[in-house]
């Protein structure tokens, strides 16, 4: 899947120049906005790209639409070329959110506005608005979902115990830690009283953060930890932050023998991307946090139109997002847990994927 998914992006990419919709500044007297996604080897950013898309499209804007491949410095250069394009508005889901401070900077030299898409950009102040999802609350609604699974808050008088293993974000993308901080905000006391046992000892974000979300590392430490940590016992939860991670410890579990419906553990992820939604009706994945990239694209695109048009964007958090140089005016989204007792009312009902793609 991950391979195709692979050469799907590279004709992608080498087809990036030719369906970009050409001049849409200057020559329709239509206003361009260049977006630089991250990767395609993740369905949700290709479902991210897709919805800006259309949305500024349907607005009356030309798109500039740029993956980069989890390549830092090929977003570096795409984020060059769209300036010195003079496209008019920048809109930026950063690969490493630290990385793009000088090209921002060009930007803003430029009078090129700029918004942060999903992720923070960090350490800059050519940033205008921030759109996302509650980060910290991905990682609360993680936690509670386990928390409720597993009726951790009865499990020491009971005399329950749990094994656990953590799969975190990217060490440079803002979000992960967000998502860390919520997921300990309600599972650290159980870590403490030793309703939850962590038997690699890997708990702090340092010790558990997989850099840019490689499924490939997450199966290979879950396939370490189940082989060297848990040949007695077995693994009850794996606490993973992505649907990439999910797949990548479903794969590890197979190889270690573990049976869905026997011994299978309780595996969370985050995006409720199509793979991980049928992985959850089949049982091999037990939740997923469903982020409507639908919404987003939407509340991103108020954005564009207050810096292009001096409206009012939609704005609901003051306080969250400091990048280091100021404190960014952002909308934050909802995100719902998902697994398969509300998967047709949320993810069927919501008009994300039909029964049909589900196989329902
Ligand atoms: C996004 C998540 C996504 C992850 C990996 C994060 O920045 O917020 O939705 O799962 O990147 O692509």
């Amino acid at each position: 899947m991950k391979k195709m998914l692979k050469v799907v992006a590279a004709m992608a990419l080498a087809s990036t120049v030719l369906f970009t919709s050409c001049g849409g500044s200057k020559g329709s007297g239509k206003k361009t906005v260049g977006v630089a996604m991250p990767t395609q080897s993740s369905e949700r950013w290709i479902n991210d790209g897709a919805n800006m898309k259309k949305q500024l499209e349907a607005a009356g804007y030309a798109v500039e639409l740029q993956y980069a491949e989890d390549d830092v410095q090929m977003q570096v250069s795409q984020l060059e070329n769209l300036i010195a394009k003079q496209v008019n508005c920048l809109v930026v889901a950063a690969i490493d959110s630290t990385a793009l401070v000088n090209v921002l900077a060009t930007a803003k030299q430029n009078n090129i506005p700029v918004i942060a898409y999903d992720r923070l950009l960090m350490d800059t102040d050519a940033v205008s608005y921030y759109a996302t999802f509650d980060n910290k609350g991905v990682g609360t609604a993680i936690a509670k979902y386990i928390e409720t699974a597993k009726s951790l808050k009865t499990a020491k008088d009971e005399g329950r115990s749990y094994t656990i293993e953590f799969f975190m974000g990217s060490p440079d993308d803002n979000n992960a830690l967000f998502l860390y901080n919520g997921v300990m905000e309600v599972l650290k006391q159980y870590l403490d009283n030793g309703v939850l046992k962590c038997k690699t000892g890997r708990t702090s974000f340092e010790k558990t953060c997989i850099l840019r979300w490689s499924q490939e590392t997450a199966q290979q430490w879950c396939e370490n930890y189940l082989s060297g940590f848990y040949a007695n016992e077995k693994l009850d939860i794996a606490c993973t932050a992505f649907d990439g991670f999910a797949y990548g410890v479903k794969a590890a579990c197979e190889g270690a023998g573990y049976k869905v419906g026997v011994d299978w553990p309780l595996i969370t992820g985050q995006d409720a991307e199509l793979m991980a939604t049928k992985n959850i009706i089949a049982g091999s994945q037990t939740c997923s946090i469903y982020k409507d990239t639908r919404l987003l694209a939407s509340k991103c695109v108020t954005m564009v139109e207050a810096v292009l048009k001096g409206t009012q964007p939609e704005i609901n958090d003051r306080t969250q997002y400091n990048n280091g140089k100021l404190v960014v005016p952002s909308y934050l989204c909802t995100p719902v847990a998902v697994d398969k007792y509300n998967v047709d009312e949320v993810i069927v009902g919501g008009g994300y994927y039909t029964k049909e793609q589900l196989g329902l």
